[in-house]
């Protein structure tokens, strides 16, 4: 089934596919396309509408993101944001000019309720403002339909050519009441009626992915996490075993996780694949024997990944396609790419260098995470996978500070997963970004019957965060701390001293290393 489509034409803004997400969450399947695609080639994909992106150019430079006129003639509506809106405005024969000072951050607008994106709408809304540039004239045909003090154009509209610009980004959770007037562009102005959901994801993904595929081999580096999961699941249901899923286990893995992972995805597992598990552990822990800087561990980690993944691959022989998990927040995090190295991360980015496969095949490319999570429940895949937290590659390896041993890898499994289970006896595991136990490479003296110890410490840590950019140490109950300390230093040979770790990213870090 053919769904109703609007697209988003990006022009360099920061947020393009949050808006498409935005779209998407009224149920009508929205796409982000470059603002080079052709006129012909829009019409062709025959959307009920049109919405332009922000960016961070002045429609005045030349060298920024033009487009031509004849795309507001084309009867499609179209809803320009921020730089969009001054696009818009620029093309149209309105006047855009340079304010000496920025908008920035929220700003309190005033909207002409009449309007049918502000239908619903308070009269005075707090909306997310970006910008230098502004509409100071509006083109023949529009009117003024929103202002604050010190922007005379905060919103315009030309209703009978169905066009309409916002100089605030509706799209962001800032602008209060953003989703309403998106709603209002979506159902009021483009008359969509709603005909998308994730199961239409769902679909449609499969039945893609079976054409482009064809009788083709493909090949998926399985790590357990959530969005590689749901993307060999998808694989799965499109071509069954053409599909081999290899699982690296470098014994680096959460207590039981390895086993896991088997259970849902092996051979008595829940879906038509290959599946080989490589239990890698002892390599693993002669490669990282003495090792104790964390970047070199971090890169003899990666390495090896990518050894054992080749290993493999080659035994399997020739593949047509290799599957990665990427998301959109890879997408971006990798697009930028201009930041400092913190941590050199390991993901499968690396592997496409190594093995010998004819195309990549990124299923979730668009998608958030928690949409991610909404394909896995949409899939079947079991709840507890699907909201499994974030684990990063290299595992309890940087987790462990220092050395890694066969006896610090058992000491931070089993503190682990006491930690895990009384967080989630307590009924506070949805609500945490991520938490962990990581051993540190303190030894300290302690007391035990009447003996003295000369144990591990074990650091707890737990994070709230919505970016995983920046995060806040989470404020524990003090009972459950207490519980997890009581149960650690009884349970687990090797600790006499559990510590949390009250400090925020930046100035540390989520993981240790
Ligand atoms: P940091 O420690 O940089 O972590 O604050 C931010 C988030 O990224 C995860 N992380 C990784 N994920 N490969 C991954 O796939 C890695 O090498 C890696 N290092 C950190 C970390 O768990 C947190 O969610």
């Amino acid at each position: 089934m053919k769904h109703e489509l609007v697209i988003v034409l990006d022009f360099g803004g920061q947020y393009n596919q949050l808006i498409a997400r935005r779209v998407r969450e009224c149920n009508v399947y929205c796409e982000v396309k470059p603002y080079t695609m052709p006129l012909d080639e829009i019409k062709a994909l025959n959307p009920k509408g049109i919405i332009f992106t922000g960016g961070p150019n002045s429609v005045y430079d030349e060298k920024s993101p033009h487009i031509a006129k004849e795309i507001f003639e084309m009867g499609i509506p179209i809803l320009g944001i921020c730089y969009g809106s001054q696009l818009m405005s620029y093309t149209l024969g309105g006047k855009v000019e340079t304010a000496p000072v920025s908008e920035y951050g929220h700003t309190e607008v005033e909207v002409d309720t009449k309007d049918v994106i502000f239908d619903g709408v308070s009269d005075k809304t707090v909306c997310w403002m970006s910008h230098t540039d502004y509409i100071s004239e509006v083109p023949e045909g529009f009117s003024i339909t929103a202002h604050t003090p010190v922007c005379p154009v905060a919103a315009m509209a030309y209703p009978e050519k169905k066009l309409y610009a916002t100089q605030f980004h509706p799209e962001v959770m800032h602008t209060a009441e953003g989703m309403k007037m998106l709603s209002n562009f979506v159902y009021k102005v483009c008359e969509c009626k709603g005909d998308w959901q994730m199961a239409s994801f769902v679909e449609t993904t499969i039945k893609e992915l079976k054409e482009k595929i064809g009788d083709g081999k493909v090949l998926c580096a399985l790590s357990g996490g959530v969005d590689s999961s749901v993307a060999a699941v998808l694989l799965s249901k499109a071509i069954g075993k053409q599909l081999t899923c290899v699982f690296v286990d470098h014994g680096l893995l959460r207590k039981n996780e390895g086993d896991e992972v088997e259970a849902v995805f092996g051979p008595d597992g829940h879906y038509e694949l290959n599946f080989v598990r490589v239990n890698a552990q002892k390599r693993y822990l002669e490669k990282l024997k003495g090792v104790e800087d964390p970047e070199t561990k971090r890169k003899i980690i990666g390495e090896e990944f990518i050894r054992v993944f080749e290993e493999e691959a080659k035994k399997i022989g020739a593949v047509d396609f290799l599957v990665q998990g990427t998301i959109y927040p890879d997408v971006i995090e990798s697009g930028l790419g201009k930041s400092a190295v913190i941590k050199s991360h390991h993901n499968v980015g690396g592997l496409p260098d190594v093995v010998d496969f004819k195309e990549i095949v990124e299923p979730l490319r668009m998608l958030f995470k928690d949409e991610v999570r909404k394909v896995g429940l949409e899939l079947g895949i079991p709840e507890y996978l699907v909201f499994r937290q974030p684990f990063p590659g290299p595992g309890l390896g940087i987790r462990i500070i220092g050395e890694v041993t066969e006896e610090k890898i058992k000491i931070v499994q089993e503190a682990d997963y006491i930690y895990r289970e009384e967080i989630a006896k307590a009924g506070i595991d949805k609500g945490l970004g991520q938490y962990f136990a990581a051993l540190t490479n303190m030894r300290s003296v302690g007391v035990m019957g009447d003996f003295r110890t000369y144990d591990y410490a074990i650091a707890l840590r737990a994070v709230n965060t919505s970016d995983f950019m920046t995060a806040d140490a989470a404020q524990l109950p003090w009972e459950v701390l207490a519980k997890v300390t009581n149960r650690i230093v009884n349970e687990v040979k090797g600790v006499n001293r559990v510590m949390y770790d009250c400090t925020g990213k930046p100035p540390a870090t989520i993981e240790f290393e």
